[in-house]
């Protein structure tokens, strides 16, 4: 049993140190798979670390690539957005406050009302379109609101011209408190305000306007005011921009007028400003919500924070708004004369009128004016500088350059003192002239005789025409024009400005002037003369009254602002016209015939002559200048056509002395016929040395003109000292002239006596040339041989040209009260009334005649019905 408890501990044994080794093996070898699965696991841990730090660098590398990615997007985004901007807001709708100024653009802009908070320092404006876009809402804070809505209006208002945008104000509860900064604009109607309670009239009103702008500007060719802009460049309608401020509850028609409005007012030029009314959103309305810091929103910019900016200074906006009333009470810029020019010129026939626009209507449509059969003649009113004459410069420059010379003559005649038509005629500086132009009457206003003289040329006219018209059997110029192709039969416009002079005061003039008015007024129109007058006031026209066909005749009415009764008394449209605007009215002032029209200026020398050059070098070689009357210039001898005719004969008849001009259209020189004949004497009656001795000289020399050098003898007797320079410079131009003075008085007289009264017959003409005659030496013996060569001389071809300082004194040298004055058969009265020229004046009446200066009365009792005004030529001229 012992053994085998041995044996059996040795196999216990044996198996407890087999077990053993066995464990030490299992043991080693789960120490190295231990190891092992350390190392592994370090390895593993190694790698993740070195993976992570690479992923990590790897996506701060891509963050860092994306945000430079963003900043740059962002960068260009902002840049292009300010761009885009600064393009939609340019100059005034978009500059910062600090250096705005108004800067009218060509087309409508968007306007700046703050900017955008980006996060980029790049500044990108908020702007809100309005003019000619649509509407805009405030809302939020009032007062923020209030500049925000300032800000908007001044940007509106600087970026149109003066007036194009017109502000109509609704403040009920500040009772325009509002827009009390906007003030200045109300005197020049740029804004207006509306009182409490005056919304639904003011609703009104802006529907109507968008019913007749559509109606009669768009009139269905455009959709909207901006289409009809970019398609014609004109804008013929101002904006309409209404600001309503709080107006609180709104009934229900004035929701839905408003309503109305918000759809349609945009596409016609009106638009609203809303602060403190719930408006529903919709297309075309901007909504703002101020608000302070980022608080603000535009509703275009989505949820993009803005910031407001503040509302414009003060001062700036008091100088924008007085300039621009300013520019408005100084009325729209002038229209260029250009805009009255054809295509092409001289193309247009008269034969059946004469057709030209004078200006724009306040819609931009040419308004034309037409003179023929009806309307046959116009009568142009305003008071004065309101631009009469300007308007007869346009019209003028209008039809000139349409019609030809052949087809259309002017006769001009200006009673102002001034020299408005001297344009027309070759001056000094400017030898051009208006090739229509035929005559030129200027500073005619103390020569009211020219007017006459102008009337009885045109009735002269009217009766050639009506001749002629009879000889073809027909009724008027077209039909003359027809049957008559070669003939010259151009329409006549005369043009009188200032007519009134012509008609004024009670006298022979005034009624002569106004029979011929009418009788050329009522056959001129089928005869194609046309009679433009104007004046500052018609009805103040003594000689119309009661002659109301002449006035009926003139059925063409153009009345300047503030025209009084020249259009139908009911018709007061030219009381609201502005300045340079006319109401044209070929209805006789009929209220529904009145057409606005906005003259272009055409007082511009420089725009007027390059026209008036044009035409004058186009002129038919044979047209000359016109016939230019210049009441203030003297005229000379050498220039009259009738001296110039004279010339040396050997037999002379009749002698014929020149005295001066008369006032007619032909420039013709007044006469007197020396011829053997009782009478045959001329006295020159007054004391104006100066204009005395200018007759004499005239006389004399136009009759040595006539005879060969020893033709004709002339004796000169001066008996006044101050005038012996004339007489001696007359004598020193006379061949065969013998000079006498106070000592030499009475052998000369003696003489000359003892010559009027032989028996033989004289071999030629004597003429006694007296200075001074009242004033002849020698008492009883010498004034008794003067009467006998008065009387007796002209038989024997011994005419005496004497200069008596006074009618009486004439009448004395004659012989008194009781004595004839037959021996005086012409005479030339100066400064002497008409009532002392009665004794030589036929009839019981003495001649009108009221002397001024260089004016003389001429008249011969074997030629002359009445006297006739004449102008003496110039001494030694
Ligand atoms: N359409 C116009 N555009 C610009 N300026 C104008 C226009 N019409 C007139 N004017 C200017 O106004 C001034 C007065 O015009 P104009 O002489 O034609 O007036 P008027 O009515 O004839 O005055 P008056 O009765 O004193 O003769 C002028 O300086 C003229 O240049
Ligand atoms: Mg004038």
């Amino acid at each position: 049993m012992a053994e085998s408890t041995a044996q059996q501990v040795m196999e216990i044994r044996a198996g407890l140190s087999h077990a053993l080794g066995a464990a030490a093996i299992a043991l080693d070898r789960a120490r190295g798979a231990h190891a092992a699965a350390v190392e592994r696991r370090r390895r593993v841990e190694a790698a993740a670390e070195a993976r992570l730090r690479k992923i990590d660098s790897a996506r701060d590398n891509r963050l860092a690539e994306i945000d430079e990615q963003h900043r740059t997007d962002l960068a260009a985004y902002a840049g292009a957005a300010a761009a885009a901007a600064d393009r939609a807001a340019p100059g005034a709708a978009g500059d910062p406050w600090d250096d705005w100024q108004a800067t009218p653009l060509d087309r409508a802009a968007e306007l700046r009302v703050g900017r955008l908070l980006l996060p980029h320092p790049e500044e990108v404006p908020a702007l809100v379109p309005l003019l000619d876009r649509g509407h805009v809402v405030v809302r939020g804070d009032r007062t923020l609101g209030d500049e925000v809505v300032a800000g908007l209006l001044l940007r509106a208002l600087g970026t149109a011209a003066p007036g194009r945008v017109q502000l109509i104000g609704y403040d009920p509860e500040h009772l325009g408190g509002g827009l009390a900064r906007f003030a200045p604009l109300a005197p020049a109607g740029v804004l207006t305000f509306v009182g409490p309670g005056g919304l639904p009239a003011l609703l009104d009103d802006l529907t109507a306007h968008v019913r007749r702008i559509n109606e009669t500007v768009l009139a269905g060719e455009y959709t909207s005011l901006r289409e009809l802009n970019a398609a014609t460049h004109r804008r013929p309608e101002p904006w309409r921009v209404a600001v309503l401020l709080g107006a609180g509850e709104l009934s229900r028609p004035e929701q839905a007028q408003l309503q109305r409005l918000l759809r349609t007012g945009a596409a016609c030029g009106v638009h609203l400003v809303i602060q403190g009314l719930p408006v529903q959103a919709a297309d075309g309305i901007e909504f703002i919500t101020a608000a302070s810091g980022d608080h603000a929103r535009v509703s275009s910019a989505g949820a993009l924070p803005v910031r407001l900016d503040g509302g414009p200074p003060q001062a700036v906006v008091a100088a924008t708004c007085r300039r621009i009333a300013e520019a408005v009470e100084a009325g729209p810029a002038p229209v260029a004369l250009d805009s009255l020019l054809p295509q092409e010129e001289w193309k247009q026939s008269a034969a059946t009128g004469l057709s030209a626009p004078l200006g724009d209507s306040p819609q931009g449509v040419p308004v034309q004016v037409t003179l023929a059969d009806y309307p046959p003649h116009a009568l142009i009113a305003g008071p004065s500088g309101t631009g009469k004459t300007n308007l007869i410069y346009a019209w003028m420059g209008a039809l000139a350059a349409r019609y030809s010379p052949a087809e259309l003559a002017f006769y001009l005649l200006d009673f102002k003192e001034g020299v408005s038509f001297a344009r027309f005629a070759p001056g000094r500086r400017d030898p051009s002239w208006l090739p229509h132009v035929r005559l030129v009457g200027l500073n005619v206003n103390t020569d009211r005789e020219f007017g006459l003289a102008l009337l009885r040329f045109l009735g002269e006219e009217l009766r050639r025409r009506a001749d002629a018209a009879k000889r073809y059997e027909v009724t008027n110029l077209a039909e003359l024009r027809a049957e008559d192709p070669e003939g010259s039969w151009p329409r006549i416009v005369a043009v009188v400005d200032e007519f009134q002079v012509l008609l004024s005061g009670r006298d022979a003039v005034a009624a002569e002037a106004v029979d011929l008015l009418e009788d050329l007024a009522r056959r001129g129109r089928s005869q194609g003369i046309h009679l433009i007058l104007a004046s500052q006031d018609v009805s103040g026209i003594e000689a119309l009254w009661g002659r109301p066909a002449l006035v009926a005749q003139f059925s063409l009415r153009i009345a300047l602002p503030r025209a009084r009764r020249i259009l139908a008394e009911t018709n007061t449209a030219a009381e609201s016209l502005p300045r340079y605007h006319a109401v044209v009215n070929a209805d006789s002032g009929a209220l529904e015939a009145n057409k606005v029209v906005r003259v272009p200026a055409a007082g511009d020398r420089e725009r007027w002559n390059a026209l008036q050059h044009r035409l004058w070098r186009k002129r038919p070689p044979e047209l000359g200048p016109p016939r230019l009357f210049d009441g203030d210039v003297v005229p000379r001898l050498a220039d009259s056509p009738d001296f110039r005719r004279l010339a040396p004969a050997e037999q002379v008849a009749a002698p014929m002395v020149l005295l001066g001009e008369t006032i007619d259209v032909a420039a013709r020189s007044a006469r007197t016929v020396l011829r053997r004949a009782p009478g045959r004497n001329l006295a020159v009656l007054g004391t104006r040395m100066d204009e005395a001795c200018a007759i004499l000289a005239t006389a004399a020399r136009s009759l040595a003109a006539q005879f060969p050098p020893d033709g004709a003898r002339f004796s000169i007797l001066c008996l006044d000292q101050d005038a012996r320079a004339a007489a001696a410079a007359l004598c020193a131009e006379l061949p065969e002239c013998g000079s006498f003075d106070a000592d030499s008085a009475d052998w000369l007289l003696e003489d000359v006596a003892a010559e009027a009264s032989a028996s033989f017959p004289s071999d030629r003409p004597h003429f006694l040339v007296i200075y001074a005659a009242d004033a002849l030496p020698g008492g009883k013996e010498t004034a008794e041989q003067l009467r006998t060569i008065l009387r007796q001389g002209p038989e024997r071809r011994l005419h005496v040209l004497g200069w008596w300082r006074g009618a009486a004194l004439l009448r004395d040298a004659l012989g008194g009260q009781a004595s004839r004055t037959d021996p005086i058969g012409a005479w030339v009265a100066l400064d002497v009334h008409g009532s002392e020229l009665a004794p030589f004046y036929p009839g019981a009446r003495a001649p009108a005649w009221y002397p001024r200066p260089w004016r003389a009365l001429h008249f011969d009792r074997s030629v002359h019905r009445g006297a006739e005004v004449i102008i003496p030529y110039g001494a030694g001229s």
